[in-house]
């Protein structure tokens, strides 16, 4: 009998901590409604069943004849796909069962104890070490500060890198992990950083980038959110921070911007995942990015990286205005996604993100656009929704050495401006 009992006390052990178990048996959907009855159809459900929307990332966000994907729990999965059926809803199934594709995930084993993987995704603790590692052993081409703490107090770090010349250089902003499950793109900063202190002095082109400028390197903007998506829910996108007459957790951190703060695209309700929050800039994390763009003489570009959809966008989103200066940002992304697709043939979209992905306020890319950094680019790297924010570790390469074309021929743009 104590046996048995103590068996069973480490079965459920076992199988409480094993990774993705919450998430056992649950579907990712793709589906297009394409008419008015389909989309309140869509309503309904996501009123009852807490669906997890990736993509877009909110109700509000789905228009007829968009796709939707949707990571659906397991107990509802037979019921939703039944229904689907009777209302004529077509639909894939892009994942079949979200714990084994998490388990894959982590794919890539680590060959190296003493070396820095940069072929696998790494908690916040071995971000913040690495960041001062390389600072440390890189002392000429890099820097790094706090530029603000986080909701649950934690530093958020910046690195500068470039050859230090004395004076001051045309800077790139370029921020990653804003979304906490958007994995990819905080592996995508590192990479950029590992790249940069391995080519200088031996690679042409980027030596001549380094030496004439620097670039401002945020590996991990939302550090709480990053923190949660490795400890409690692979999912979470929003900030940590606590919301008045709720228990519903966090803001949207790129609603949260000041660039007509909440008019479009984005939610008043905290239990939301795009809800803008209490007003803009309440977030700890976006004032802190705010501030150093606000403070730092010299910024020329500013590029934010995020998952999934392999898009290069540029401003407005949050209205279907162009910019005055569209037709080179459109030349420019033109050229990057085609430096990008040269390495290994993966299409990018590019465009006016409200045209090309949907309308919503309150983003850092339209923030920094009107505060006058003209040059501004979000990023939505792989995939299409294969893997979706589950990109398994092994695309860790590929995926950062086709962006860092995109980003050099950026880079170099701004270089050679007059
Ligand atoms: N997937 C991104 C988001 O929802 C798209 C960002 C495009 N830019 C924007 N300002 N909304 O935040
Ligand atoms: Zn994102």
């Amino acid at each position: 009998m104590m046996e048995a009992l103590l068996l069973l006390g480490f079965v459920a052990v076992v199988v409480g901590t094993v990774p993705g178990g919450q998430y056992a048996g649950d579907k990712v959907l793709r589906l297009k409604p394409e008419n008015e009855q389909q989309l309140q159809f869509l309503r309904e459900v996501a009123h009852t069943v807490k669906i997890d929307f990736w993509q877009p990332p909110s109700l509000e966000l789905v228009t007829t004849n968009s796709s939707v994907d949707l990571r659906v729990p397991a107990g509802w999965v037979s019921d939703i796909q039944s229904q689907l059926e009777k209302t004529g809803l077509k639909h894939d199934v892009l994942i079949d069962d979200v714990k084994t594709v998490m388990e894959k995930q982590f794919d890539q084993v680590d060959l190296s104890s003493t070396r820095y993987n940069y072929e696998k995704y790494h908690e916040w603790i071995e971000i913040e070490s690495w960041m001062a590692k390389i600072a440390t052993e890189n002392p000429r081409l890099i820097s790094w500060f706090r530029i603000g703490r986080s909701y649950e107090h934690r530093n958020i770090f910046i690195l500068r890198v470039g050859k230090r010349t004395g004076a001051t250089k045309p800077t790139i902003f370029m921020d990653c992990g804003m979304h906490a499950r958007e994995w990819i793109s905080p592996a995508f900063c590192q990479w950029f950083v590992k790249e940069a202190v391995e080519s200088y002095g031996k690679n042409c082109s980027m030596t001549t980038l380094l030496n004439n400028l620097d670039f401002l390197v945020v590996p991990v903007v939302n550090v709480d959110g990053y923190i949660y998506s490795w400890t409690k829910d692979r999912f979470w996108r929003k900030t940590r921070s606590r919301n008045r007459g709720t228990v519903c957790v966090g803001t949207d951190a790129n609603r949260n911007f000041n660039a007509k703060w909440c008019s479009v695209g984005a939610s008043r309700n905290p239990c939301d995942e795009t809800y803008c929050g209490s007003h803009a800039e309440s977030e700890l994390e976006v004032k802190a990015v705010a501030n150093v763009i606000r403070k730092y003489k010299g910024i020329k570009a500013y590029i934010t990286i995020h998952s999934y959809s392999q898009m290069c966008l540029f401003p407005y989103s949050y209205t279907y205005s162009l910019t005055s200066n569209y037709k080179e940002l459109n030349f420019i992304a033109r050229k990057a996604v085609k430096a990008l697709k040269n390495l290994h043939g993966t299409q990018y979209t590019y465009g006016p993100a409200a045209f090309i992905i949907y309308p919503s306020a309150g983003g850092s890319d339209d923030w920094a656009f009107d505060f006058g950094v003209k040059y501004s680019f979000t990023f939505e790297l792989r995939d299409t929704g294969k893997y979706g924010f589950l990109l398994p570790e092994s695309q860790i390469k590929p995926t950062c050495e086709e962006t860092m074309l995109a980003i050099n021929y950026i880079a170099t743009y701004i270089a050679n401006l007059p």
